[in-house]
């Protein structure tokens, strides 16, 4: 956890009073216990709640300073955690005040960018009118400029993104998100947008030991377990998966599981000694696990996308 604004062990400050009345601390101690990892982007998200917390508290004192702009890029893998912590940003944004509503917004290029001449204005004005007062997240935001494409019309989406940005900063936050190079990529071409953009903010890959952690997260939100043999045959099912094409952290996790409940439910229904209590319901073996193409597939035959290794 961030000392710089969860500090259990040290003596109440008025700063701290603050922030435990608010309600901020909760939902930070919230992100830690809920998310694994993410150090750097635990941090920021600590500090940018302390910034908000003192600045409420200097405008009680008449010390104005304007509200600082809070436009976000969020770059990484997939399955990194971006469009999840963008979700926890909108309600921490929201408990301090920053927007009104704290609701998130998450749209695509094609949300944004019309195919004729004269769509894209209005397209791009209703999703901003949609997302007043919360949190408009863009995801994969470098298909929004597509200079191969003559007749593109995402620059006019683009130059109208940059007005709102602007001038309605105070009651919107705008995140954009997608791979890191691509990302680097739409931002040197797009200056106007890096120099609106306050807080860069990448996710890193989860290492072996984080994604077993946020397996055995998701098994008990999903009131499973697994059991010794299994937790084992996971980790070299994570060995194996990480160093295959299309892996996407934590969300090749998430679909691991969902196709170990589904080989759990078909083995129980199958086995004739088969008893339904409650840890045979919940416990997650070995051969839920084993089953899965991972385990036969040579390098080589790797599979071609995020949704084929059974
Ligand atoms: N740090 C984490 N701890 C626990 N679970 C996580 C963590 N990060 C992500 N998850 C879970 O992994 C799944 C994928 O996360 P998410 O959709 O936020 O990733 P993403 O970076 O937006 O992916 P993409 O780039 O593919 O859109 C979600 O189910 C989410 O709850
Ligand atoms: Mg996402």
């Amino acid at each position: 956890m961030n000392p710089s604004i969860v500090t259990s062990a040290a003596p109440p400050n008025p700063f701290s009073c603050a922030l435990a009345a608010s309600g901020i601390a909760e939902l930070i101690a919230q992100l830690e216990r809920e998310l694994v990892g993410l150090a750097p982007v635990k941090r920021r998200i600590a500090d940018i709640a302390a910034l908000l917390l003192v600045d409420k508290m200097r405008a009680e004192h008449g010390l104005k300073g304007g509200a600082p702009s809070l436009h976000m890029c969020f770059s990484g893998n997939p399955g990194t955690g971006k469009t999840t912590v963008a979700l926890r940003m909108a309600s921490i944004l929201h408990r301090l005040g920053y927007v009104r509503k704290g609701h998130l917004v998450s749209v695509t290029r094609d949300d944004l960018v019309g195919q004729y001449i004269g769509h894209t204005a209005p397209k791009t004005r209703e999703v901003l009118k949609r997302a007043m007062g919360g949190v408009l997240f863009i995801d994969e935001a470098y298909y929004l400029y597509r200079p191969e494409n003559e007749r593109d019309y995402g620059q006019e989406a683009i130059e109208i993104l940059l007005q709102a940005m602007e001038n309605q900063r105070d009651d919107l936050v705008v995140i954009l998100a997608g791979y890191k190079q691509h990302m680097d990529r739409f931002f040197a071409s797009n200056p106007g947008l890096s120099s609106r953009i306050a807080h860069h903010i990448d996710f890193p890959d989860f290492g072996i030991d984080e994604l077993a952690r946020i397996a055995d997260l998701m098994l008990e939100t999903m009131h499973y377990r697994f059991d010794h043999e299994a937790a084992e045959v996971f980790g070299r099912y994570l060995a194996k998966r990480m160093a295959q094409p299309h892996f996407a952290n934590a969300r090749s996790v998430r679909n691991a599981l969902d196709r170990a409940r589904l080989r759990h439910a078909s083995r129980l229904l199958h086995d004739p000694l088969s008893v339904a209590d409650l840890a045979t319901l919940s416990t997650i073996t070995a051969p839920d696990l084993l089953a899965s193409r991972v385990f036969d597939a040579p390098a080589e035959a790797a599979p071609q996308q995020e949704e084929s290794p059974c």
